[in-house]
């Protein structure tokens, strides 16, 4: 499996419609969307209102990864709004295994984000109750940033775990993933990258997701 989310935070933020169209027509598989709230992250991007008036544009299933202190707070209203996964930071909640339970609860699928310095080993319990765990490979925050080498370890190692307690777990990868390094990210047994700046560099859009679909094939 070898799927494209590509991060709508680079797109052209006046124009979010058109360019959730454009990676759409490119042959994404899911859209990426970064919400930050300017507390756990140093950076504010969009929330609940946006996703609702983005999500007429693609059918493609919409990933909402939550960089918020107390995400629990805000599921309900993006899902609501359209989304059909949600993570949320393994650092921002206290009460992991309620916080999964609502995600189900609330008909989405569930996924665990980790922070490039959080180990795997902290999801060893709840991983069967997972549909997915996205692994940052920058701190999170911002487009653009350099690939952080350490976390491909983490990648195998969750993998590994993941094999007999949930072998269909969906890994996600996020940060820094280009053309140059998402065939090694594959290999390391990740199925899902999401991808920003690699996408919607030069605004060459159809162009950069052919880059990356190649580097899987
Ligand atoms: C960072 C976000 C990422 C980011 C990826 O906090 O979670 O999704 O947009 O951007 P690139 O691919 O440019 O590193
Ligand atoms: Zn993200």
């Amino acid at each position: 499996m070898g799927l494209i989310a590509p991060s709508i935070l680079s797109a052209d933020f006046a124009a979010l419609g058109q360019d959730i169209t454009a990676i759409t027509q490119a042959g994404a598989d899911w859209v990426h969307v970064d919400v930050m709230d300017g507390s756990f992250v140093p950076n504010i991007s969009i929330g609940p209102m946006v996703v609702k008036a983005i999500r007429p544009y693609s059918t493609l299933p919409f990933d909402v990864h939550l960089m918020i202190v107390h995400p629990e707070q805000y599921f309900a209203e993006f899902a609501k709004a359209g989304a059909d996964m949600i993570s949320f930071h393994w650092e921002a909640v206290s009460h992991i295994d309620r916080a999964v339970a609502m995600l189900k609860e609330l008909g989405v699928k569930a996924g665990i984000t980790l922070n490039p310095a959080t180990p795997v080993s902290v999801l060893k319990d709840i991983l069967p109750c997972l549909d997915y765990v996205l692994l940052m490979s920058v701190n999170p925050g911002f487009g653009g940033q350099k690939f952080i080498p350490y976390t491909v370890n983490k990648i195998k190692e969750l993998r590994e775990m993941a094999l007999d307690s949930n072998p269909d777990l969906v890994i996600q990868i996020d940060g820094g993933v280009d053309a140059a390094n998402i065939r090694m990210l594959a290999q390391a047994g990740a199925d899902c990258f999401v991808a920003g700046s690699a996408v919607f560099r030069n605004r060459a859009i159809q162009e950069n997701m052919d880059l990356l679909r190649e580097q899987l094939a």
